[in-house]
C-alpha cells in the first residue's frame, strides 16, 4: 500500500518535480502580457543592422555624404497609424511645394483595415510592418522600425518627426522646417551644426506615475541596466536629430529591458512607448535634449490613458492659435488628438488660420 511506504511517496513526489516546473506554466494562465514574437525580433535586428551599417558608413565619407552635401537636410514625418490617416488632405496642403524637403514614411498595422486609398505625399511610402497594440512594447518596435526605414532611405533626412493619425499640423511647413533646422542647437562651435541638432522630445523626472511605470514588469526587472533614478517618462511624440534617431537604432542595451511585457495585473501601468525613448536619450545624451515636445496635447479629463479627443463643434481658428502657445523656446508644431471628422472644419481654416504664419 502506499499509505505504508512514506518512501514511495517522496520518490514519487521527487521525480514529479520536474514535470511541474515544465508543464506548469503551460497551464496556469499567464502572467504576463504577450511578448514581441521572436521572428519580430529577429526582423527588426536585421534591419537595425542595416541602418547602423550604412549610417556608419556614410559618416565615413561614402557616397551618403556626397548625397547629403547635394541635399538640403530634410524632415521625415514618421506616421505611426493604425486607422486611415483622416487628414491627409490637411498634410497634403501642409506639403504642397516642399517636396525637396521631406519624406513621408507610414507604419500602418497589418490589421487595421485602410479604407482611404494613400493620396500623394504617402502613396508607396508604408514600410514593411508588424502588429502594434496597447500596452505592449510594440509601439516603440514600430517606431524604431520608422526610424531605421528612414535613416537608410535618405542620409538628407535630419529630423524625424513621429505623427499619428490624429495629428494636424499646427503651423506651415515652412514655419516648422524654419523652427527645426535653426534651431542653433548645442552649444559646441567646434562641431558642425548636424552633428549639434537637438532632439525635441519630452523629459520628465519626477512623476507621479513613474513608480508604478517602473514596476509594470515585477520589482526588480528593469535593474541592471535602468536604475529607478534614472527612468524617465515623456509624450510618445517626438522630433529625434539624426544622431538620436540611430543611437535609438543601435541601442540594445535598454531595449532589452523595455521589450519585457508588463505583468497582466500592472496592465493599467503599461505605457513603455512613453518611458523607452525620454529614459534612452536622457542617460546618453541629456544636453542634447530639450526636454520638451512640439506636440500639443490635452489631458484634460482625460479618459483611461487617452487624452481629450476634439471635435468638430470645437474646431476654430482660435483653437488653433491657442493649441500653439507654449511655455518653451518654440510654439507648438503639431496637436492631437482630433476625431477624424473633424477633417472639414480643420481645411475649412488651413489656409486662413493654420498654415498662415
Ligand atoms: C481641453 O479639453 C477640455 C475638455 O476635456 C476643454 O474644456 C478645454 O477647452 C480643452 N483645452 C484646450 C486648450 O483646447
Ligand atoms: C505654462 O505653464 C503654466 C505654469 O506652469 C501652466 O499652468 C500652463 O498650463 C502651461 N501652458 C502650456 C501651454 O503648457
Amino acid at each position: 500500500m502506499y499509505s505504508s511506504s512514506p518512501f514511495v511517496v517522496s520518490v514519487v513526489l521527487l521525480l514529479s518535480l520536474p514535470f511541474i516546473f515544465l508543464f506548469a506554466p503551460r497551464i496556469l494562465p499567464p502572467k504576463t502580457l504577450p511578448a514581441i514574437p521572436e521572428p519580430d525580433e529577429a526582423d527588426d535586428l536585421a534591419l537595425f543592422r542595416r541602418a547602423t551599417l550604412a549610417s556608419v558608413e556614410a559618416a565615413g565619407g561614402g557616397a551618403g555624404v556626397r548625397r547629403r552635401l547635394s541635399s538640403p537636410p530634410k524632415i521625415a514625418f514618421l506616421f505611426l497609424i493604425n486607422s486611415d490617416i483622416a487628414f491627409a488632405p490637411v498634410w497634403e496642403r501642409f506639403f504642397h511645394g516642399h517636396e525637396r524637403l521631406f519624406n513621408v514614411y507610414v507604419h500602418a498595422d497589418p490589421a487595421a483595415e485602410l479604407v482611404l486609398p494613400p493620396t500623394k505625399s504617402f502613396r508607396g511610402r508604408f514600410i514593411p510592418a508588424k502588429a502594434t497594440q496597447r500596452a505592449s512594447p510594440t509601439l516603440i518596435a514600430a517606431a524604431r522600425r520608422l526610424l531605421a526605414a528612414a535613416l537608410l532611405d535618405d542620409p538628407a533626412n535630419a529630423f524625424f518627426a513621429l505623427i499619428s493619425q490624429h495629428c494636424i499640423p499646427l503651423h506651415s511647413f515652412r514655419y516648422v522646417y524654419h523652427a527645426l533646422i535653426s534651431d542653433p542647437g548645442v552649444p559646441s562651435p567646434a562641431a558642425p551644426l548636424h552633428r549639434r541638432h537637438r532632439s525635441f522630445i519630452q523629459i520628465v523626472a519626477d512623476d507621479p506615475v513613474l513608480h508604478n511605470r517602473y514596476i509594470a514588469r515585477g520589482d526588480n526587472a528593469m535593474l541592471p541596466e535602468v536604475p529607478f533614478e534614472r527612468f524617465r517618462v515623456g509624450s510618445q511624440f517626438f522630433v529625434l536629430a539624426r544622431r538620436h534617431a540611430l543611437l535609438v537604432v543601435r541601442d540594445r542595451r535598454l531595449w532589452k529591458k523595455f521589450r519585457m511585457p508588463c505583468l497582466k495585473k500592472m496592465e493599467s501601468s503599461c505605457y513603455p512607448e512613453e518611458h523607452y525613448f525620454p529614459t534612452l536619450l536622457d542617460m546618453q545624451d541629456p544636453d542634447g535634449c530639450t526636454r520638451y515636445s512640439l506636440t500639443r496635447v490635452n489631458w484634460t479629463d482625460s479618459v483611461d490613458g487617452h487624452p481629450h479627443t476634439y471635435l468638430p463643434a470645437e474646431i476654430s481658428g482660435d483653437l488653433i492659435l491657442d493649441l500653439r502657445l507654449s511655455n518653451s523656446t518654440y510654439s507648438y508644431l503639431f496637436a492631437r488628438k482630433f476625431s477624424p471628422d473633424c477633417l472639414n472644419p480643420l481645411l475649412h481654416i488651413a489656409d486662413t488660420v493654420i498654415f498662415k504664419d
